[in-house]
């Protein structure tokens, strides 16, 4: 077997990347999902917010923005088609899961999105709107186009995001109450209440809102209640999502039933809910942050975005990111194998599946978001692994993906506990799985390009 140079990979990575190229008006606006002809849903062909994210970030890092200008500028059109079912008040903030633009021929065509009204189970794209304002200080950190993010429409588009996540919504803490299904894991999976990767995005989101949002006397509550949250909820998830061998302990001895303000287990975790596999799985000097909590309920999987995403962002302290990127490290051969990298951490089997997925097929064990293998999050566990030091994770992560994603057509997602099967169900030539791999390249290769998308500390 003849091996492919670095060149000929990224190479093939950017002809998939350009390919799927979405223009309105001549203009480039986004990216499809994936350009496999022979996919089941034609929502692939659209342009997904979350999918865009890594590319719009290659683009960005190779100098050319219009296209990212143009998609922040495409999103914020396309939030008044959002349908409001009768008998609701819908604010305004929410964004688009995808938005599909008119074929070429079709010249009185206009853009259309979709709010999870049309997308398989309804779901609700509650990650999209915090994508976007993450995306937009990405864009003008690099372009300096500051003009854009304090245009009116931009305010007033970040003001009813912000108004709407911001608001009380039956929270009793300051981590973010969503359905199940709102975010990447867009399928029932038991992500419902408080989900990791939502509560990193809502971090980001609200200190990106400290650099974008004027401070005028309009923006003075919005400013200062996001402040006032992300400072609570980062301390929460430092202090309460964290898990190590340590604080497993202390679970296992916690005491329950108890009521007032001291209770020490204030959300009454039973510990006969710790899972048999966890003990021993924690090696000395290593942890994570746990995927969801809610009363009486911990879930102990590990959610890879969520993890990396809350580094990138500063969400975990230094060496709890530290802690996370030895956990990969020790735990290589379960949490990346031979694709980068598992979704989550174990997979939900027999009775868990039925119950949690309602048996849903697509996610049998160890399958697509129930441990399947995802080459799209290679750019965030580069990110990561770059931010704490551990190029020779990235490196490592890079070395052994590359060739296969380019040899295998750029899969979606990879089967089975070592992820060495492509997906049953998978796309190919899935565009994030092409645009993860570029962006991994460049941070590693030029250490400048991560502060496209640098954490701000507050
Ligand atoms: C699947 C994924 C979702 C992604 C979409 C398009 O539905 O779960 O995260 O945005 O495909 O690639």
């Amino acid at each position: 077997m003849t091996s492919t140079s670095t060149e000929d990979i990224l190479k093939s990575a950017y002809a998939l990347l350009d390919s799927a190229v979405l223009s309105y008006k001549g203009e480039p606006t986004g990216t499809a999902a994936a350009l496999d002809d022979r996919v089941a849903a034609p929502n692939y062909e659209e342009c997904f917010v979350r999918d865009f994210v890594p590319s719009a970030l290659v683009f960005l890092c190779d100098g050319k923005p219009e296209i990212v200008r143009n998609f922040l500028k495409m999103v914020v059109s396309l939030r008044h088609q959002q349908p409001v079912m009768e008998g609701h008040e819908r604010a305004l903030g929410l964004m688009p899961a995808s938005f599909r633009v008119p074929g070429e021929q079709d010249v009185d065509g206009t853009p259309t999105a979709d709010f999870g009204e049309l997308a398989i189970g309804r779901v609700a794209p509650v990650d999209s709107a915090m994508w976007w304002v993450i995306l937009l200080r990405s864009y003008v950190l690099v372009t300096g186009d500051v003009a854009l993010a304090h245009s009116e429409e931009f305010q007033e588009s970040m003001r009813f995001t912000l108004d709407l996540y911001l608001k009380e919504s039956f929270e009793t803490s300051p981590a973010m109450l969503v359905p199940d299904a709102s975010f990447m894991i867009d399928r029932r999976m038991g992500v419902y209440g408080h989900p990791l990767e939502i509560q990193a995005l809502l971090y980001g989101m609200l200190s990106t809102a400290q650099e974008l949002l004027l401070p005028t006397p309009e923006n003075e509550r919005l400013l200062s209640n996001s402040k006032k949250r992300m400072q609570t909820l980062r301390s929460y998830v430092r202090i309460y999502y964290w898990l190590d061998s340590q604080r497993l302990n202390e679970i296992h001895r916690f005491r329950s039933e108890e009521f007032g303000e001291d209770a020490a287990n204030h959300l009454n975790i039973y510990p006969e809910t710790i899972p048999p596999w966890m003990d021993g799985w924690l090696p000395p000097n290593s942890g994570y942050l746990v995927g969801n909590l809610g009363v009486g309920r911990m879930d102990f999987r590990l959610f890879s975005f969520g993890n990396l995403l809350a580094i990138m962002f500063g969400l975990t302290t230094d060496k709890q990111a530290e802690k996370i990127m030895n956990l990969y490290d020790a735990r290589w051969n379960e949490l990346v194998g031979e694709m980068p990298l598992k979704i989550v951490y174990p997979a939900l089997d027999g009775d868990k599946w039925r119950y949690t997925t309602g048996s849903d097929p697509k996610n049998v064990p160890w399958s697509y978001h129930n441990g399947g293998s995802w080459p799209c999050l290679i750019w965030a566990f580069v990110g990561a692994a770059v931010r704490t030091g551990r190029h020779d994770l990235a490196r490592r992560v890079m070395a052994q993906s590359m060739e296969k994603l380019c040899k295998d057509q750029w899969p979606e997602y990879y089967d089975g506990k070592n992820g060495s099967l492509i997906g049953r169900r998978s796309n190919l030539k899935q565009t994030w799985s092409a645009s993860a791999v570029i962006l991994g390249h460049q941070f590693l290769e030029d250490p400048d390009a991560l502060a496209v998308f640098e954490s701000i500390n507050f």
